[in-house]
């Protein structure tokens, strides 16, 4: 299997971290997942403005132009003969040695990139019959909107989902609904599309995008605005959003049935157009 490691193409078990890399010891760096379809990457400008505003954010240069990026993972995705996939990719913040918690000075650290491609095919039966899920506390850090690789909250939250027996946990925090383990979460309420504001509460989700966009083109109304746990009982329909699993029916939370505990006609219409999308 050959990966991306820093600019070059190489087989995995050559690529040498160092166990002193900041990714190792802080998870101090960021990632993006991205779908390939048809041998191509799917949005991948958006995922690299998301990319390159975290690394802003977190004060981290990247060591390659969107060009460079684009080409190496073209590449990759060419020499292992990928149609449908993924492709994962992070960045380090670099080796700093001895490990020190403050951010080494600019140009004193050399971050490296490394990155996969698998093939992945669309989990048909999944996105039919929907994903169970229970209300877990949201207790992850402030900057959800960065793409960071520090994941514990969020491993941790499904982790306890799935150990209640759920496929998947709904993020809660103060009394609202913020996203799911790993996807952004929608509702169903009144007709209309609901969906967490973007900001600091939750990761700008590149489904989203494009959810927005089909939704405006079927002239759905979505409203940006937490929805409160107090208002489950009024959810018509609720679906979670993400690169890998596209449009992912939530039909019970916390024991109960979501309506009728099927699939709904929004959600249906939506997994259909977003695939529509992507051919
Ligand atoms: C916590 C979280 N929210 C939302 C998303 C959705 O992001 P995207 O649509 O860019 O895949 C993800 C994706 O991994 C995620 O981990």
């Amino acid at each position: 299997m050959h990966v991306l490691w820093k600019d070059k193409i190489v087989e995995r078990d050559t690529v040498k971290i160092d166990i002193e890399d900041r990714a190792y010891q802080y998870g101090d760096g960021l990632y993006e997942a991205m779908r390939v379809y048809n041998s191509k990457m799917y949005m991948f400008d958006e995922h690299f403005d998301r990319l390159d505003r975290c690394a802003k954010e977190i004060r981290l240069d990247l060591p390659f132009t969107r060009a460079e990026l684009k080409a190496n993972l073209e590449k990759l995705i060419a020499v292992e003969s990928i149609k449908e996939g993924e492709v994962y990719l992070q960045v380090s913040r670099g080796v700093k040695s001895p490990r020190d918690h403050h951010l080494p000075l600019p140009g004193t650290v050399e971050p490296v990139l490394t990155a996969n491609v698998i093939t992945i095919e669309r989990d048909v039966e999944a996105q039919e019959k929907g994903h169970t899920s229970c209300i877990v506390q949201d207790q992850r850090w402030l900057h959800c909107n960065i793409k960071s690789l520090s994941l514990l909250g969020n491993v941790l939250s499904l982790n306890e989902a799935v150990e209640k027996g759920y496929d998947d946990a709904l993020l809660v925090r103060d009394g609202y609904f913020t996203e799911a383990s790993a996807s952004n979460l929608w509702f169903v309420i009144d007709g209309k599309l609901r969906t967490h504001e973007d900001g600091n509460l939750v990761l700008p989700g590149i489904t989203k995008i494009k959810l927005r966009e089909i939704a405006k083109s079927l002239g759905l109304e979505v409203v940006e605005k937490a929805v409160p746990v107090t208002m489950l009982d009024q959810v018509e329909e609720c679906f979670a959003s993400n690169s890998v699993h596209e449009v992912m029916p939530i039909v019970e939370i916390d024991g109960k049935p979501v309506r009728d505990g099927k699939r709904g006609p929004i959600t249906k219409l939506l997994q259909d157009k977003y695939i529509e999308a992507t051919l």
